[in-house]
């Protein structure tokens, strides 16, 4: 299967590979699995006290699409409010990456991972 030019790019220079302190209040870890393929992604983002996400990275153990929509979407999380994130959409995902149907649960992944790390940091910092 042919990759497009930004899923290589973000395959070959992943953006915001690492992790973020988890003890940190203002830290939210989302981990979520793809029961269609068994990989995991982990996405963490770190928000300011006026709520705007000044952080985020990722680490994925999965295919090229799955790492490029978590490289992809810890660009887009950085200078959003959490309302702001809760609303990036996996479609939106797919097309910047210009993902084949296949591959669309990959960028499902992505948004999913998004929420979980919202509702992490939501939980810890007792909303
Ligand atoms: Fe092989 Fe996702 S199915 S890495
Ligand atoms: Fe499963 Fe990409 S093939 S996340």
């Amino acid at each position: 299967m042919a990759y497009s030019d930004k899923v290589l790019d973000h395959y070959e220079n992943p953006r915001n590979v690492g992790s973020l302190d988890k003890s940190d209040p203002n830290v939210g870890t989302g981990m979520v699995g793809a029961p269609a393929c068994g990989d995991v992604m982990k996405l963490q983002i770190k928000v300011n006290d006026a709520g705007v996400i000044e952080d985020a990275k990722f680490k994925t153990y999965g295919c090229g699409s799955a790492i490029a929509s978590s490289s992809l979407v810890t660009e887009w999380l950085k200078g959003k409010t959490l309302d702001q994130a809760q609303e990036i959409k996996n479609a939106a995902i797919a097309e910047e990456l210009a993902l084949p149907p296949v591959k669309i649960h990959c960028s499902v992944l992505a948004e999913d991972a998004i929420k979980s790390a919202i509702a992490d940091l939501k939980s810890k910092q007792g909303h």
